[in-house]
């Protein structure tokens, strides 16, 4: 894998349980070289609003001050803003944390502007390489000017995290910084010079080593060739998928060239960020799409008075086998509609939703103890022996 064998040359790699950890790990060695040559008052560092919600976080637990970068009309950091905030700041600037492609899902046209820019003025660039996935095989980090970066296993390298865990963040430093990366009190790390070290970061030296086969064997099985392909198989998936909504939804953001959401979320209130990856065939990404131009045709209804705005399908969906065949239908649609409303939902492939709707507002705002207090259980046990 070509981004992998260039990298080993010029970098060193340390091993984290996540992508947040590795960014704090990123920062700190970033941190632990600037003591080192004396500039210890460089403490500011540049985050653009675009970034991914742990980059400020880990940049206040690494003991910076975070300024904010805004953001373009295409999703591009504003660069005569970055201007401004760097010459503001040129004295005491540490670090600046590029999401690449950004949260946004657009490649940062200027992205080596930024990095030379940040270099003149005495400041080091953290790629945030989560978003791997759009870049192995075809770009490299290094090349573009970041001095560290992390990629994460359980995204790019197909580790699955459903569920928060566990997960895998090494990250790749510059020779310059290699000898600030973490060290361990106990067990001993040959590639760490303990006099320069920053310290321990996590337990173990070896992050979450027992996943590690799982990237392994995912990077041994599709070969340099294989990733690649997955890259722009990934690239394209993502503007085909776009290209085929643009008519019936307003696409926030897309650079000029194309771009890649890095994940499912909603990073803008109001929208929904979208990756469908590589490992869709087209066949399943033309049903996805079918499915949001459907819902897209249930908003117009609404819209254009057709249908009820509170008692529609899409308020009620989804529909579970219970309250389609309940005795009691009193919508106003039918229930093939609520039960098949794509052609190629047909009975035999339905997947059956086992609950409807969940108000997850009511549940974060009013919270029910599940744990009821030690007396629930004592006394009818007491009443019973009285009894006896
Ligand atoms: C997921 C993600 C992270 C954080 O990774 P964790 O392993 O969840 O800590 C950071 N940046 C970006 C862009 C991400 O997508
Ligand atoms: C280790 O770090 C110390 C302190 O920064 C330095 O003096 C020494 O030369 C380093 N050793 C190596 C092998 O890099």
């Amino acid at each position: 894998m070509t981004f992998l064998r260039v990298c080993v040359c010029v970098c060193v790699f340390a091993l984290f349980c996540s992508g947040a950890q590795g960014e704090y790990a990123g920062l700190a060695a970033i941190k632990a070289y600037l003591n080192s040559m004396g500039e210890r008052s460089r403490t500011v560092c540049l985050i653009p609003k675009s970034a991914h919600g742990t980059n400020p976080a880990s940049a206040q637990m690494a003991g910076m001050k975070v300024q904010v970068v805004e953001v373009d009309k295409d999703g591009n950091i504003d660069l005569p803003h970055l201007k401004n905030l760097v010459e503001k700041h040129k004295a005491s600037l540490a670090a600046m944390m590029i999401t690449y492609p950004s949260t946004f899902g657009v490649f940062e046209e200027n992205v080596r502007d930024v990095c030379d820019l940040i270099h003149k003025n005495g400041g080091q660039v953290y790629l945030d390489g989560a978003n791997m996935n759009a870049q192995v095989g075809l770009c490299r980090p290094a090349d573009y000017g970041s001095d560290v970066s992390h990629l994460n296993l359980h995204k790019t390298f197909c580790i699955p995290h459903g569920g928060g865990g566990p997960g895998m963040g090494p990250i790749g430093v510059k020779a310059h910084l290699a000898p600030f990366l973490p060290s361990h009190p106990v067990v001993p790390m040959h590639s760490v010079n303990a006099s320069s070290s920053l310290g321990t970061i996590s337990a173990a030296p070896w992050g979450s080593s027992a996943i590690l086969p799982i990237s392994w064997a995912y990077i041994k099985m599709m070969g340099s060739k294989g990733l690649a392909h997955a890259t722009e198989v990934a690239i394209l998936n993502a503007n085909y998928m776009a290209k085929r909504l643009e008519s019936h939804y307003k696409v926030l953001f897309r650079g000029q060239k194309g771009f890649h959401a890095p994940t499912m979320s909603w990073p803008v209130s109001g929208t929904l960020m979208i990756e469908p990856t590589e490992s869709e065939d087209k066949a399943e990404m033309d049903r996805f799409c079918d499915a949001l131009l459907g819902i897209r045709q249930e908003i117009a209804e609404i819209e254009e008075g057709r249908m009820d705005s509170r008692i529609n399908p899409l308020k009620m969906a989804p529909h579970s086998l219970a309250s389609i065949t309940s005795s009691n239908w009193d919508r106003p649609y039918s229930r093939e509609f609520a039960a098949f409303p794509l052609p190629f939902i047909r009975p035999e492939t339905k997947f059956w939703p086992t609950i409807s709707r969940i108000d997850d507002i009511y549940g974060d705002q009013n919270l029910v103890c599940t744990c009821p207090p030690m007396e629930v259980y004592e006394s009818p046990y007491e009443e019973k022996r009285a009894s006896s």
